[in-house]
């Protein structure tokens, strides 16, 4: 039976959905508190697979489970094969050059970045085939993003004015490469040239130009991504396109290149292939998920969108169990950000968790708690958005049924800029 389309999720039923990641093997006893350079002594030591129990590490730790991680590129993967289109995988959310080979592997045809410091990191680490899907404007960053291009010669940079065009052109031959381009075609009112006639006339000039070659368009609609309600994202995300979709026709007949349309996130994976000449999706948040996009609703009318799984938990240790009906956590807003909606606290459906504390996380509860937590305790938190607190981690511990099976390093960690 088809349920309401546009109700939020409640957080029990999203922790209810999450339940297979519960603390079901949580073992109530001093925990050791092994930091990174332990675990990763201990990995050499140990063949993966038996490594240290994720309840020992140092808190607040973040872990991504390998299991549901793998099974959410392999699904990803398989729907964009179903639908006849690609993956271009956004790694702003996951920052990472181990996730990235990962994607890769699967058949993905590149990875997205948001910054150059992002780009570069990963091309240090062998990461090629990139597209950058934010311009550069700077003169530095121009040159920076040029050099990347003659050093990594898969590289594809977003262009959104005539003025950065030119620039890059000239930047190109002063590096002395072709620098592929894609146009930024904006959806709403973020970032890119307008649809029509203003992406018609800047993708001429991007072909005219001698330092670039022209390879198509990106269109990524950020305000479609969370709408709660697949048929109302799926309307949204179709009429929002429609115009970007003329722009690739019009720019396809006045023969300029259009072999990437790309766009889409995790919010749209199940409805891009329906935009005209559209090529590949850029999904990032799908590896992991969160609390927020748990609650935008599946296809087939259920609340939860559990279409992949949530992968990505903070384990926090209880610091204090004396005040009646809370509890107080070490993992505050350098652990968790401010991002709404709160974590959810993995088999506790019925407490409400504030990491509005720099360095603690306070608890509250509605109902129970279904346990009596002593200090020290652990706790494994579902995280609000994971991109920004991916970005406050330097790893990611790999866990394989609640052991440590390897580090992940956030190979971009804070490359902002
Ligand atoms: C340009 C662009 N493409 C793709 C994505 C990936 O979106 P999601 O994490 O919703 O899959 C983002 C995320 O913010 C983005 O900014």
């Amino acid at each position: 039976m088809a349920m309401s389309t546009s109700r939020a999720a409640s957080r029990r039923t999203i922790l209810s959905a999450a339940a297979g990641l519960a603390a079901h093997v949580w073992v109530p006893r001093p925990a050791k508190g092994y930091t990174t350079a332990d675990v990763a002594s201990r990995l050499v030591q140990a063949p993966s697979g038996v490594g240290l129990s994720k309840w020992d590490l140092d808190t607040p730790a973040l872990c991504v489970d390998l299991d549901r991680l793998e099974q959410n590129i392999a699904t990803m993967q398989a729907a964009a094969r179903r639908f006849g289109i690609a993956t271009r995988p956004h790694a702003k959310t996951h920052r990472s050059a181990d996730i990235a080979r990962m994607q890769l592997a699967a058949g993905a045809i590149g990875l997205c970045c948001a910054k150059l410091s992002e780009a570069e990191a990963l091309a240090a680490q062998g990461i090629d085939r990139l597209c950058m899907t934010t311009g550069n404007l700077s003169p530095t960053k121009i040159r920076r993003a040029m050099q990347l291009r003659k050093t990594s010669p898969t590289f594809i940079q977003a262009v959104d004015n005539e003025r950065n065009a030119r620039d890059l052109s000239d930047a190109a031959k002063e590096a002395g490469v072709t620098a592929d381009v894609v146009l930024d075609v904006a959806v709403g009112t973020r970032s890119g040239v307008p649809p029509g006639e203003a992406a018609l006339r800047l993708a001429t000039l991007v072909d005219g130009l001698p330092g670039l070659t022209l390879r198509g368009l990106l269109s990524y609609d950020g305000g479609a991504q969370h709408i709660v309600g697949f048929e109302t994202r799926k309307a949204r995300t179709l009429a929002n396109i429609e115009a970007n979709a003329a722009t690739c026709a019009a720019m396809k007949k006045a023969g300029l290149n259009t072999e990437i349309f790309s766009g889409g996130g995790t919010g749209t994976y199940n409805m891009q292939h329906l935009v005209p000449g559209f090529t590949d999706m850029q999904v990032g948040s799908y590896v992991f998920m969160d609390m927020q996009y748990l609650a935008i609703g599946r296809q087939d009318g259920h609340p939860v969108f559990d279409d992949f799984a949530s992968s990505l938990t903070v384990v926090a240790t209880v610091v204090n169990n004396r005040f009646p009906g809370r509890l107080t956590t070490d993992a505050g807003a350098k652990a968790l950000t401010l991002n709404v909606p709160r974590a959810g606290v993995i088999g506790e459906p019925g407490a409400d968790y504030s990491a509005s504390s720099d360095e603690f996380g306070v608890i509250t509860f509605k109902e129970g708690p279904a346990k009596t937590y002593a200090m020290g305790d652990r706790l494994e938190l579902i995280v609000p958005h994971c991109d920004p607190v991916v970005n406050l981690y330097d790893v990611i511990y790999g866990i394989r049924k609640d052991r440590v099976e390897r580090v992940i390093p956030v190979t971009a960690r804070g490359k902002s800029q």
